[in-house]
């Protein structure tokens, strides 16, 4: 088989809470939760249990041929938790899957209606929506998109909505209201008529590093959307269920979706799980013209699946573990920028909750990134594991392919010392990463 550069990682062997022990004895931190997603820690008892009890009972029941009691309970919860009409969902199993089905409800939902001529999608640059056609169609990150230029769905991708870059020749104070209008003008250039919906993350994960938008983006989004008979998706895979201090991250500013879509926090990396959740206004036209949303997979709604999602919500809620992410993330925050706040190549420290990301500059007043080919992010996860923390460096932030940028999101019960542990352990990897690019200069 040929070599890959994932046979030079750790082999894992078992974890407990924010600890992961790999099979040569060495230990981690995980000051992440892998790639945001662990969001109770790892080898949870009861979620454990929840899992068994159910594999005693019956691993699955096929979506059509039974319903079952997991299944309706997590729908129960997401409903709830969501808020508002966000009370119908399609279970999926995880973030990519979720995407997909949030377009293609939004494409049957405009069909329902008889507008068929909406099949046209808007996103932004700098963003991540999945691997899937679809899901990568609408993404904005060049990278993972490259490989498949010619076979992806044609998609109109806006100005990433960024304050700490900017598009060229706008202040950061008027980013989001620059970016609305760029939404409004293009809606307007396609024809409404033509247009589906728009998809965006709320804080933007992978592609951008934590980054949330400004204050008022969401609400004028929401607005413009409404006037052109656009549907909202947001894509809170990464950034919802809790990990931003509300269990939609988009409550914080008081918007809700038409469609969202969730994952890795829904079953905390227990089993594969995600969702496409929407409204009721979105529901009625597919459920009265086709009686029932046309997507779906064989293990959609899988019991087992389910059951650890339920299991997971039901601790997140007993303990007050989301109030504790709002509360708790001032802390993190605040202890990042103590240890990286003045350090000479960190260009913007941003985030929400228990979801926070740090910038790597070159050069701090004119923010200019280091040279991509020097994958300074990529030594980054290298240094940090060495030193036995997990964090989630990612690239490309600044034009898709220079910028370097490190999320930390810990499991939303990480304590104080284990916070501290992790800046205390991610301040000389990113000085070890810095330098070994001097030696490679
Ligand atoms: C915002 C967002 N959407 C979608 C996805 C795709 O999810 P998955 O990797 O579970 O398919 C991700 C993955 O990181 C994500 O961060």
């Amino acid at each position: 088989m040929a070599s890959s550069p994932f046979d030079l990682l750790p082999k894992v062997a078992w974890g407990k809470g924010l600890y992961i022990h790999d099979a040569d004895g060495n230990r981690y931190l995980d000051g992440s939760g892998g790639p945001a997603t662990f969001c109770l820690g790892h080898g949870n008892e009861e979620v454990n249990a929840a899992i068994k009890e159910q594999l005693d009972k019956i691993a699955f029941g096929y979506r059509y041929h039974f319903r079952s009691d997991a299944a309706e309970e997590l729908q129960q919860i997401v409903a709830e938790e969501g808020g508002g009409n966000l009370k119908n969902c399609i279970f999926t199993t995880g973030g990519s899957e979720s995407v997909e089905s949030c377009l293609k409800l939004a494409l049957q939902y405009h069909t329902a209606r008889g507008e068929t001529s909406r099949r046209r999608f808007i996103s932004r640059e700098r963003s991540w929506h999945g691997n899937t056609l679809g899901a990568l169609s609408v993404s904005g990150f060049l990278q993972r998109r490259q490989p498949y230029f010619g076979s992806l769905l044609e998609v109109s991708h806006l100005s990433p909505v960024n304050a700490y870059r900017p598009p060229e020749g706008v202040a950061p104070e008027d980013v989001a209201e620059y970016c609305a209008n760029e939404l409004d003008e293009e809606i307007r250039r396609l024809g409404a008529e033509k247009v589906a919906a728009f998809i965006f993350e709320p804080v933007v994960g992978a592609a951008g590093g934590a980054v949330p938008a400004p204050e008022g983006y969401a609400q004028r989004i929401r607005e413009i959307c409404d006037r052109h008979g656009v549907l909202m998706i947001a894509d809170e895979v990464m950034c919802g269920v809790g990990r931003c201090g509300t269990w939609r991250a988009l409550q914080h500013d008081g918007v809700e979706p038409d469609i969202m879509s969730i994952a890795k926090g829904l079953g905390g990396g227990y089993l594969p799980l995600g969702a496409a959740v929407y409204t009721d206004k979105v529901a009625e036209p597919i459920m009265r013209v086709h009686g029932m949303p046309i997507t779906g997979h064989t293990f959609t709604a899988h019991t087992t699946s389910c059951a650890a999602g339920v299991a997971v919500q039901k601790i997140l809620k007993r303990d007050g573990l989301v109030d504790r992410v709002a509360r708790e993330g001032v802390y993190l925050r605040e202890r990042i920028e103590s240890a990286l706040g003045q350090h000479p190549h960190v260009g913007d420290i941003r985030g929400r909750g228990f979801f926070q990301g740090i910038e790597l500059v070159e050069d701090r007043e004119t923010k200019e990134p280091f040279p991509a080919d020097l994958r300074l992010f990529f030594r980054v996860a290298k240094e940090s594991l060495a030193g036995g923390l997990i964090c989630y460096p990612t690239g490309g932030n600044v034009d898709g392919i220079k910028g370097d940028q490190i999320i930390i999101a810990p499991a939303y019960n990480a304590t104080r010392d284990e916070m501290d542990e992790i800046v205390d352990l991610l301040v000389p990897a990113i000085d070890r990463a810095i330098a070994s690019t001097r030696q490679a200069a």
